[in-house]
């Protein structure tokens, strides 16, 4: 093993930088076969030493990462502070000014900067990696880059945030609501004290963005996708979904069908015979459709310190290797600028919850909207009467222009005999 040892500063020593040094110290005899040379931490940055549960005695230490990205030794600056300003940016920005490849499991970053980042890496003629930035240890971003290369990428669907997924899983088995399982769930720390980003949709959001840029070879554009959280779901809709033959899933859907991208991020009906029906807990999933290989589906953990850590160092062994490829898959200057689809354009299936309170010629009155905006009914459930109760009335529908069903629910909602606001949720079968 003549090559020389690639070293490696690590900014950022919490779950997923700590479990990268670790990994790197427990795994660097098969990692220094597998790439034909030592791969070796050389400089960290953290805020502080204290609560490190390994050891940093033999590593150069820097208070600040941006200086340890200007001037430290190693050849691979690894980004693992989070956030899409501030800090994180500046040390990566300082790393690859000062020509070190870096790497990243920062979604925020790449989904906010990521072309400027990329253009830069180019220009300096270094990597910029960031499989573990979607999907944690599923190794999506490798997939796309290089074993699906031979294909054009169609379409994408993925639950990428392992706490909506834990959160919307116990709600259906345990029969809970959603504020009691998301306290739940901070308690036993798979959801942040501010949960807002997971739960809202943000987070996912950061992953679609980067997946749609690799897989199609257009420009990052987060700002027109659209995204709608799981707050609103209720496990009266969770036991509905199940009487119709379907889950409810936080999915990330990018397509692409004559030039034309759209990018969503909401709660979805998957029905039950689907793989991604079956993915729960905090495990998330990635189905990609390829014109040649058709589709393929990779299933694992999401998020967590080891396998967080697997992804980054799966990253640095590329750079060992001598492997370098353009950071979404094309030059950055190839990347497309393409228009995204409005929401209100999209076509799909839904599935409508609405409380009405029981009365003669009350449905007549829905289903004439419905009729009046060209919405096609597939299917509909009506609850026993409850003395006094408005009743819950679900329907389905076939598949319909979101500005249609939108106007229509917009009237029905105005109708006094409509105890409560409408519940939609997509319906997606393929
Ligand atoms: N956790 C996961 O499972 C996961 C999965 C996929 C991707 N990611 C991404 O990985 C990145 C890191 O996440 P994490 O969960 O490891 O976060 P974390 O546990 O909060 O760790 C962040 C680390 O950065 C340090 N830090 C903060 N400001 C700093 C500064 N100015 N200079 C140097 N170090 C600084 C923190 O120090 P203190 O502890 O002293 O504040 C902490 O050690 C994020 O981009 C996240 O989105 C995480």
């Amino acid at each position: 093993m003549s090559k020389e040892v690639l070293k490696i500063a690590v900014a950022g020593l919490g779950t997923v930088g700590g479990g990268t040094v670790k990994l790197l110290q427990n795994h660097a005899a098969e990692i220094a076969l597998r790439c034909g040379r030592a791969v070796e931490v050389s400089a960290v940055s953290a805020l502080s030493k204290k609560g490190l549960d390994f050891d940093v005695s033999g590593y150069a230490w820097y208070d600040d990462a941006v200086e340890m990205a200007k001037s430290c030794d190693a050849h691979v600056l690894v980004e693992l502070i989070g956030g899409s300003e501030g800090v994180a940016k500046k040390t990566v920005e300082a790393a690859l000014n000062a020509g070190r490849h870096v790497v990243t499991a920062n979604k925020a970053l790449i989904a906010h900067h990521g072309a400027a980042l990329a253009k830069l890496a180019e220009a300096k003629g270094v990597s910029l990696n960031y499989e573990a930035a979607v999907a944690g240890g599923i190794p999506v971003i490798k997939s796309i880059r290089e074993s699906l290369a031979g294909n054009s990428i169609t379409k994408i669907q993925g639950i990428m945030n392992g706490t909506c997924n834990y959160i919307l899983t116990t709600m259906r088995e345990e029969g809970l609501d959603f504020d009691v399982v998301l306290q739940d769930a901070q308690n036993l720390g798979y959801a942040e004290a501010d949960p807002s980003f997971d739960i809202d949709g943000v987070d996912t959001a950061h992953k679609l963005a980067i997946l749609t840029a690799v897989a199609f070879g257009v420009e990052i554009n987060f700002d027109d996708m659209y995204i709608e959280g799981i707050r609103h779901v209720s496990a009266t809709d969770i036991q509905f979904a199940e009487e119709l033959g379907y889950r409810i899933k936080l999915l990330g859907v990018t397509s692409r069908h004559n030039g034309v991208v759209e990018q969503r991020v909401h709660p979805a009906m998957v029905p039950l015979k689907t793989p991604l029906a079956r993915v729960e807990g905090v495990f998330n999933a990635v189905v990609i459709d390829g014109d040649e290989v058709d589709r393929i589906m990779q299933v694992g953990r999401g998020a967590g310190e080891r396998p967080t850590a697997s992804a980054v160092v799966a990253d640095i062994t590329d750079i060992a290797r001598g492997i370098q490829l353009p950071t979404f898959s094309i030059p950055v200057g190839d990347l497309e600028s393409v228009p995204t689809r409005s929401m209100s354009e999209h076509v799909g299936e839904y599935y409508v919850r609405l409380m009405l309170v029981d009365e003669p010629g009350v449905f007549a009155d829905v289903a004439a909207v419905l009729r009046d905006n060209d919405v096609s009914m597939a299917s509909m459930i009506q609850r026993e009467r409850e003395p006094g109760e408005p009743v819950p009335v679900v329907l389905t529908t076939h598949e319909t222009k979101e500005a249609n069903m939108m106007a229509a629910l917009a009237t029905i909602a105005a109708f006094d005999k409509v105890a409560e606001p409408p519940r939609l949720i997509r319906i997606e079968c393929a």
